[in-house]
């Protein structure tokens, strides 16, 4: 059940949040524009990831696709090879897939209305609010996991944070403050209450704007909300990735675009079962990829997904003698070249065991 009643009055919230924004927010690159394109691709990389991470990934993905046609007729490997190091790869393919469905079905303008926006793939509904409050200032709330933060403290919600009921309930709040104008300072401005004040860890309530409505602060609560969320018990995955070194480069390539971590690069891999000894198998990809050497293992790591916990043995293969390589997009990487390459997440954590 929604609770409509408020502690304090709502209307209040926005003139104060503009007001303190007008002195503290961020200058920002995307903040100068309304053009959506460059919105919406801010928002795609703001997704998950800091600001000061995407700065230089946005100016850059511009100077190689300054409007949403060139992206559309971009191959898929040459946005995700852009994309490298930014993580949360599947952004990068749903951005290109959205491209596309904007410039052959909307004649190469974004939609305005929230409902349109969120039928493109990597766009939810607190994405498409962004946008329709940003680009074409509309009164559309947003909830991204900032202003999550903000309304569990704002209104001490002390359920987790996570949950049908609390999406419900936290929409509701969310869209009950948002302002009848200046959305698009009001949106930016909440966004920026979030990442400079009302922090996960810490938060700075003596500078607060909203500090003397906030019903965590005033309970004492504030370091207590949001809840920890409780984490589900993931299946188990066990793999066991090559690290096949060569003159001091090492054999990487790209899996299929198609598919998941699709077009993302990674050491030749395989699967074990839990109980499997690995060497059998390790022999047996040796002669797939026709290379002799000696295998010395580099330990383990572990890698969470959203359906499974990933546990990964790494061996490093000097390789002897090498004639062909297995088919496919290979590549033979310095370190420094596999820094740069878009090598999907549990292998960029084996690339920190290689220089130890
Ligand atoms: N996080 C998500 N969207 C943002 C934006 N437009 N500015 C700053 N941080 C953000």
């Amino acid at each position: 059940m929604i609770m409509t009643d408020l502690p304090f009055d709502p209307d209040s919230v926005a003139p104060l949040l503009l007001d303190w924004y007008g002195r503290a927010g961020r200058n920002l690159p995307w903040r100068n524009s309304r053009d959506p394109y460059r919105i919406w691709l801010s928002e795609i990389m703001l997704q998950q990831t800091t600001v000061a991470a995407v700065i230089g990934y946005y100016q850059r993905f511009l100077e190689n696709f300054p409007s949403v046609e060139p992206l559309a007729a971009a191959p898929l490997e040459a946005v995700i090879d852009l994309w490298a190091g930014l993580g949360y790869y599947a952004r990068a393919r749903n951005l290109h897939a959205a491209a596309k469905i904007v410039v052959e079905e909307f004649a190469g303008c974004f939609p305005e209305s929230v409902d349109e926006l969120q039928q493109l793939p990597g766009v939810g509904r607190s994405t498409a609010g962004a946008i329709a409050a940003l680009a074409f200032d509309k009164r559309a709330p947003i909830l991204d996991g900032n202003v999550r933060r903000i309304l569990c403290r704002l209104f001490a919600w002390q359920e987790p944070p996570r949950s049908t009921a609390a999406d419900k309930q936290l929409w509701w709040w969310a869209e009950r403050l948002t302002p009848q104008q200046q959305v698009h300072d009001y949106t930016q401005a909440i966004m920026d209450l979030g990442a400079i004040l009302c922090l996960p860890r810490k938060p700075r309530c003596e500078q607060c704007p909203l500090q003397q409505l906030c019903q965590a602060r005033t309970s004492g609560l504030e370091q207590q909300l949001p809840l920890k969320q409780t984490s589900k018990k993931l299946p188990v995955r066990h793999e066991i990735a090559l690290l096949l070194e060569w003159q001091g480069r090492y054999l990487v390539r790209r899996r299929a675009v198609s598919g998941f971590l699709g077009g993302l690069w990674e050491f030749p891999t395989l699967g074990l079962a839990a109980d499997e000894l690995p060497e059998q198998k390790v022999a047996l990809l040796l002669a797939d990829f026709s290379v002799t050497g000696t295998a010395q293992p580099l330990g383990s790591i572990t890698h969470i997904y959203s359906h499974f916990r990933l546990e990964l043995q790494l061996l490093r293969v000097s390789i002897a003698e090498l004639s062909t390589v297995a088919e496919g997009e290979t590549d033979w990487c310095t370190i420094a070249q596999l820094n740069e390459l878009a090598l999907h997440g549990a292998h960029k954590k084996a690339l920190g065991k290689l220089g130890e």
